[in-house]
């Protein structure tokens, strides 16, 4: 039976528009070799110009708009003349939030052929899934910015740690340790952050009571950023709060060939909601406009969806043809030393794509 999947695309800024069409154009190639799924994408103007025209990033009802997709596919948000908390809290934030995607995937797996920044690491050493809680935490948005712009200005950003929050990331991450048979790794920093990391590894401690199976390490952030660098092959399953799983996967994106092959999936797992997908690079407004944009972090988003939705061996196989392009090293973007187009590195993952079967 032909099974029609519906994606809201909401290409964004800068880039975004460029990265997402050679995914797009993945995608659509797929739902031609598999007789058995469709893709059907309904575009959003959301974004900074949306913002410059209408006062406002999405629609006041965006959320009743998405909520009936079954995915989101995102480019990037941001552009200089909008303040960036703005980008991002009233589009990206809001859809996280809004519809409770409180996983965060990002793989870390260095690629043969993919650009090594670490001499003393082969691909077979950098392999993690980092899981990052993606609905509270230090991005709970909860403060306040009281006398302001007077000298007796005082800012608070609180962290919100809640225990239902918590238990049911660091669950999620067990979870899916057990499933795969990896080490799981929490990433916290108690010794200086005496309320909310204390309670964190409390609760970390307490889950794996009920996983004996799974071999657990717990690392203090700073000594974990050390160890990413040293001695990657440390990490398999990794569990982190939002902030910390924010920094250390640039830095993992920077140890796994790069920002422009670094993808992440934002997951409601009781699939209440649409799920979102999008590169974890910016709009780069340096190098927007001029089509070299690396649409591979993109084309791997397109392998998490194809996940997420069931057909695993498509999304090995989006992976594979992004692992055949590198390993060849003839059609690749600047950031990666070469010279090729955004669309040329689109058409060479398409084509790797059909001569695999
Ligand atoms: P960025 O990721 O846009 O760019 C950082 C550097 O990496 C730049 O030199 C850029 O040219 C390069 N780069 C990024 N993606 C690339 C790609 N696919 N191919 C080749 N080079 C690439 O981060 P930056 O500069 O800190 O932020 C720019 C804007 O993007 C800001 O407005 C920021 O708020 C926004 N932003 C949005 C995100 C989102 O929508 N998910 C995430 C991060 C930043
Ligand atoms: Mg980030």
């Amino acid at each position: 039976m032909m099974k029609k999947i519906k994606i809201a695309v909401i290409a964004g800024d800068g880039i975004g528009p460029e990265v997402l069409s050679e995914g797009i154009k993945v995608l659509k190639t797929i739902s031609e070799l598999e007789a058995s799924c469709e893709f059907e994408f309904t575009h959003f103007p959301w974004g900074c110009e949306y913002y410059l025209e209408n006062g406002k990033m999405m629609d006041d009802d965006a959320l009743d708009q998405l909520k009936d997709f079954d995915a989101i596919y995102l480019g990037a948000v941001g552009f200089p003349g909008v303040p960036d908390h703005i980008s991002l809290w009233d589009l990206l934030l809001k859809i996280r939030k809004g519809f409770d995607q409180y996983v965060n995937l990002r793989p870390i797996k260095l690629l043969k052929g993919a650009k090594q920044t670490l001499k003393n690491a082969n691909p077979e050493d950098i392999d993690m899934l980092v899981i990052r809680e993606n609905s509270e935490g230090e991005y709970s948005g909860a403060g306040d910015w009281l006398y302001k712009g007077t000298e007796r200005e005082i800012v608070m950003q609180n962290g919100v740690f809640s225990r239902v929050g918590t238990e049911r990331i660091i669950r999620y991450a067990f979870e899916e340790a057990k499933k795969q048979g990896k080490t799981l790794t929490s990433i916290s920093k108690a010794n200086a952050l005496n309320y909310s990391m204390v309670f964190w590894d409390q609760v970390f401690d307490q889950v794996s009571k009920d996983y004996p199976e799974v071999e657990t390490y717990s690392y203090l952030v700073d000594a974990a950023a050390m160890y990413m660098i040293d001695q990657p092959w440390r990490f398999e399953i990794v569990v982190t709060s939002n902030l910390f799983g924010d920094i250390l996967t640039d830095l993992g994106a920077s140890i796994a060939g790069g920002i422009g092959l670094a993808a992440g999936a934002n997951i409601n797992p009781e699939r209440k909601y649409p799920p979102m997908f999008e590169p974890i690079h910016g709009s780069a407004p340096d190098i927007a406009g001029q089509g070299i944009a690396n649409p591979l972090a993109s084309i791997w988003s397109v392998s998490q969806m194809l996940d997420f939705f069931g057909y695993e061996d498509w999304g090995e196989r989006v992976l594979q043809a992004i692992e055949d392009v590198l390993i060849d090293g003839k059609v690749l973007t600047s950031d990666m030393n070469g010279s090729s187009s955004t669309n040329e590195v689109g058409n060479a993952v398409v084509d790797k794509l059909i001569s695999q079967k």
